[in-house]
């Protein structure tokens, strides 16, 4: 973490990776409290991408109330993308497009909202125009509903997608209930989160005591073993009536293989394209048990579900927007505001910075005392780090038409 003295210019805003229900009220964040100092912001169309291409949106055109709606709208509003740039040296031409893109519009800070790839990005934009001598503060701003980046307690996305889940996983449980004495008896849910089992913990919060749904949890942590899982659904639905299954796209057989990848390829981040865990397992449970099973894979709907955001994300979002601002002001160069628990109950939190470089390409994944010992459940502990994250309501404004308010911005 070095402390740069920021030369007054522009703020440049890009949103990176895959978007959440709560990245835009970071934006909107961001937007305020560069307005309050009077510091003009330009985002970029899509990311880097926008950078690269010199394609950025003068943030002056949207009005009061339209930066206000930012803060209840999903998506990323400005465009996201999954670019990565390779090492300084191997992507050189490309590093100095982007100072180019700098220099042009007097951009002297630059925040990049994204996940470790993008903080790593973030880094290397520093290191670059330090060697060329140009002024810039670059700061990381945290998100992603996996909830890997490390140092941060948890990431902004996170809380809503796990409440979504959570929520979900509550109801479905009361519909197979309903349904397992002449029907369906087992339900098998979907979760992202790649090769971090955070989602597939929060589903654990849907139940209230031992034995309730989800009865099994498939964790990217745990080694995925055929005969054992279709042994406990049968299991339990023998003492239960019903069994419900919560799959982390990212379970890998002992060999380190996935279970299930959607086919896509990798993306430029060298990610796999997951899913599709939900309905192999579901295929697997019918062939071997006979049971009936339905499946559902809430895939896009899990992190854009804004109408079921967590209050408590939703704070942690602005709160990262505002502190990013603050921080560039003072020339905190390559940091990121990370958020710091300060107590379990009740629940504390502040946000402090932390340096890029602890954060950038690391993946924090779920320790071994939030998984339960026979690899199926949550612990007591992961339940005290996780039921906070998911705490109160910010619904979004409804229209007379029955459907939230969002706000659909339009650039030429
Ligand atoms: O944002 C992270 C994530 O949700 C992963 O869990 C998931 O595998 C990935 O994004 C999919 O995103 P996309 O296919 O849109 O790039």
């Amino acid at each position: 973490m070095t402390t740069r003295k920021p030369s007054p210019g522009k703020l440049l805003y890009a949103q990176s990776g895959g978007v959440t229900a709560v990245i835009n009220a970071t934006a909107s964040a961001v937007i305020s409290e560069a307005r309050a100092h009077r510091i003009e912001v330009l985002a970029a169309r899509n990311g880097i991408l926008g950078v690269l291409n010199d394609d950025l949106l003068d943030t002056a055109s949207l009005s009061t109330a339209d930066v206000r709606a930012l803060m209840h709208t999903p998506g990323g509003a400005f465009g996201s993308c999954r670019l990565k740039l390779k090492s300084l040296a191997e992507d050189r031409d490309k590093y100095v497009r982007l100072l180019e893109t700098f220099k042009k519009h007097d951009i002297r800070y630059f925040l990049y909202n994204g996940g470790n790839d993008s903080a790593d990005t973030a880094l290397k934009v520093s290191a670059l125009a330090e060697e060329f001598d140009y002024s810039l503060v670059c700061i990381g701003v945290p998100k992603t509903i996996d909830n890997d980046l490390a140092v941060t307690d948890s990431c902004p996305g996170f809380g809503s997608a796990a409440k979504y889940t959570a929520v979900s996983v509550r109801e479905c449980a009361l519909d197979v209930a309903a349904m397992a004495e002449t029907s369906t008896r087992v339900f098998v849910y979907e979760v992202m989160g790649r090769h971090a089992g955070w989602l597939a913990a929060a589903a654990g919060l849907a139940a209230r005591r031992d034995g309730d749904a989800p009865q099994v949890i498939l964790f990217p942590e745990v080694a995925y073993d055929e005969d054992a899982f279709l042994a406990k659904v049968d299991a339990v639905v023998k003492s239960n009536g019903y069994c419900v299954v919560v799959a982390s796209e990212g379970i890998r057989t002992a060999s380190g293989d996935f279970v299930a990848d959607a086919g896509g390829g990798t993306d430029s981040f060298g990610h796999t394209q997951l899913g599709g865990v939900a309905p192999y397992l579901a295929g697997r449970v019918q062939a071997v048990l006979k049971h009936k099973v339905h499946w559902a894979m809430p895939d896009y709907m899990q992190r854009s579900a804004r109408h079921l955001a967590s209050e408590t994300d939703l704070a942690h979002a602005r709160a990262v927007g505002r502190k990013a601002v603050q921080y560039a002001l003072k020339g905190l160069n390559a940091t990121m505001p990370v958020i710091h628990r300060v107590r379990d109950t009740p629940y504390r939190w502040t946000v402090r910075p932390a340096p890029l470089s602890d954060i950038a390409n690391a993946e924090k994944t779920m320790p071994a005392e939030f998984i339960s010992a026979d690899g199926y459940g949550i612990t007591e502990a992961a339940r005290r780090y996780l039921q906070p994250l998911i705490r109160g309501e910010a619904y979004p404004p409804y229209g007379r038409n029955g459907l939230p308010k969002y706000l659909q911005l339009h650039f030429d």
